[in-house]
């Protein structure tokens, strides 16, 4: 079985057929061609997401997969949430960071949570698969792994942030590998009752 993920991101496309195994071959925007900027324009994670497996789904009729994931910050009132990859500024994960930062200076509630929504879209509906991970956000940067916000989140149970983890820690717990293993489980729950 084939499954389209709505991304140009072939890490984003090898990690999902890792975890997919060789059953399912993953397949992403760039082996269609398709080069719009998709509109993410959704007032939440789940719209988003749709609104990026309905696309894929349109274009090709593929079994399609849209995800969009964000941090969100209690005493901010959930922001920066759809909003994490422009905050401050487009993709510029520094002046991102500054800008919670900043917000956050005087600030003594630090709880917050990293959030990916998956939306699977094929001829019988969607499905929605959601994934959190839980921690606080620190005063400075630490670390230099990762991407985003990891150098300023600290998971719980831990005393490191995302950006000191190794890349296999950091996916054991991350956001995004809690939403994919329930999409894979409700694909092999599907698979077992056909
Ligand atoms: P996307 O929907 O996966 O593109 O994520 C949107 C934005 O959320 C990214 O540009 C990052 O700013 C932030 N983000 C999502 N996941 C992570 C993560 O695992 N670590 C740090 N930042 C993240």
């Amino acid at each position: 079985m084939e499954i389209l993920i709505a991304t140009h991101n072939l890490h984003k496309k090898e990690e999902i057929q890792q975890i997919l195994g060789s059953e399912y071959i993953v397949t992403s925007l760039s082996d269609y061609n398709l080069n719009d900027e998709i509109q993410e324009n959704g007032k939440t994670f789940q719209e988003n997401a749709r609104i990026k497996a309905e696309y894929c789904f349109e274009k090709t009729g593929k079994p399609s997969v849209g995800d969009d994931s964000g941090l969100v910050v209690e005493a901010l009132g959930g922001r920066p949430g759809i909003l994490s990859a422009r905050y401050a500024g487009n993709h510029n994960f520094k002046k991102n960071i500054e800008k919670v930062l900043e917000e956050l200076k005087d600030e003594p509630n630090r709880r917050a949570y990293f959030i990916t929504v998956l939306c699977f879209k094929d001829q019988d509906g969607e499905h929605y698969f959601e994934g959190r991970v839980y921690g606080n956000i620190t005063s400075e940067v630490f670390g230099d792994g990762g991407f985003g916000y990891d150098p300023i989140f600290i998971p719980d149970e831990y005393n490191l942030t995302f950006a000191q983890m190794l890349p296999e820690e950091k996916n054991k717990i991350s956001h995004r590998s809690a939403a994919l293993k329930k999409f894979v489980e409700f694909l092999y729950s599907r698979r077992g009752a056909l």
